[in-house]
């Protein structure tokens, strides 16, 4: 008889966003009037930019033709793309990172969570709480945690490093000692980011303690500050400890296109082994590639134009959280993130859980946003609204706060 993985049955239902699409439906039902503005949507709401737009015209129009028809793209990814990539990405920051040690694919969230592959099912991991879900969820099918505890809201064997407004939401080194740990910078969902000196110090703890640090780098390009790294290749050092993910999507709306890669270096290695060929051969076996019509837009992101209309974009949502964030403080609530980041973190009013404030800000602004508590523990009594909307909503659900 053919057994399922039981590992699966762990996982508790993913009770957020049904949550949220549910008690949005049935006060639409109850208001049909209410004109609902949604603040928590993660995605992306601005079409493609154009450069990006003409070269997928130009690319299918050679998918068409049999001299410059491309069938399964290489295993790394492009060259034309990988190139660039590591020129504009990385060694214009002074990262030495190669057009070989990145690894194209179609999106962050499939590398993030099938990393872990290549690493033993006995490996410790230490992820943020709250965090983005697929860290733990796949370590979890992986068999790598223990049962989930439900009063606790956490899953065995697995080192929680809790994000609070005393540590800025950037945790504090681990007293237990991770095999794996993941960071996310900036932050989904509380929109903080860490400085370069705070950086290095993690970069400094897996060294030390034979650690990887697995990085997640999606919302780089959100970064105004200075001082705030792009790469964890800019600390001293972290090409001996770390792997970093990087996506097109919030970046350059990729997220219907799907595109985003994977940095893992040369000689990367642990217990003597080296990363590189493990991710490579797991690559090769599983994966067959982003299209190729995909790539050549992802290439166009980083033409003088490309890169014009995406930083534009990204001004565009960066605009908005300024609102919300100015708009908010200046209504009496205690938010962070917004500067470096899409999303803004609210503090809930008086000791409100993250639901109560949920239903509270629903019924009384008709605004949505995601309760913090759906990202772990520490989330909880807060709350994360996006800038990803359009201005003019933006605008109008600041408004409606004021008059809570
Ligand atoms: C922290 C983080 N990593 C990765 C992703 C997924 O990116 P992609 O669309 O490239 O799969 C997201 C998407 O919301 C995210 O918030």
């Amino acid at each position: 008889m053919a057994k399922i993985n039981a590992n699966y049955k762990k996982l508790p239902g993913s009770y957020l966003f049904s949550m949220i699409g549910k008690k949005v439906r049935e006060y639409q039902e109850a208001h049909p009037e209410a004109k609902i503005i949604r603040l928590g949507i993660g995605d992306v709401t601005q079409p493609i930019a154009p450069k990006v737009i003409e070269t997928l015209h130009s690319a299918v129009d050679e998918m068409g033709d049999a001299s410059t028809f491309k069938g399964y793209a290489p295993d790394l990814g492009y060259e034309f793309l990988r190139s660039v990539i590591a020129e504009k990405d990385y060694r214009d920051r002074g990262c030495d990172i190669s057009a070989d040690e990145i690894f194209v694919s179609d999106g962050a969230k499939c590398d993030c969570g099938n990393i872990q592959e290549i690493f033993d099912t006995g490996n410790r991991i230490a992820v943020c709480d709250p965090v983005y879900p697929v860290y733990v969820d796949s370590n979890v099918m992986a068999g790598r945690t223990g049962a989930y505890d439900a009063a606790a809201e956490r899953f065995e064997n697995v080192i929680y490093m809790p994000c609070t407004a005393e540590n800025g939401f950037v945790p504090d080194l681990p007293e237990e000692i991770p095999d794996l740990i993941y960071l996310c910078f900036p932050n989904n969902p509380t929109g903080a980011v860490i400085k370069k000196a705070e950086l290095q110090k993690w970069v400094d703890f897996a060294r030390k303690h034979d650690s990887i640090i697995l990085y997640d780098a999606a919302y780089e390009a959100y970064i105004s500050e200075e001082d705030v790294p792009h790469s964890i290749y800019e600390c001293d050092g972290a090409k001996e400890c770390a792997i970093e993910f990087r996506s097109f999507s919030k970046t350059a709306g990729f997220t219907g296109l799907r595109l985003g890669f994977t940095v893992i270096p040369k000689d990367l290695e642990t217990g003597g082994e080296r990363l590189w060929p493990l991710w490579a051969r797991r690559h090769g076996t599983k994966y067959n590639g982003a299209p190729y019509i995909v790539q050549k837009a992802g290439e166009a992101v980083y033409s003088p134009e490309g890169r014009q209309q995406v930083r534009e974009q990204i001004a565009y949502y960066m605009g908005n959280a300024k609102i919300i964030l100015d708009g908010l403080k200046g209504a009496g609530f205690e938010v962070s993130g917004g500067v470096n980041a899409p999303y803004i973190w609210l503090k809930t009013p008086r000791n409100m859980t993250s639901w109560e404030f949920f239903d509270y800000l629903l019924s009384e602004a008709n605004v949505v946003g995601t309760p913090g508590s759906g990202f772990g523990p520490h989330g909880e009594h807060y709350f994360r609204l996006t800038a990803f909307g359009s201005r003019e909503n933006t605008v109008e659900a600041v408004e409606r706060f004021k008059t809570l």
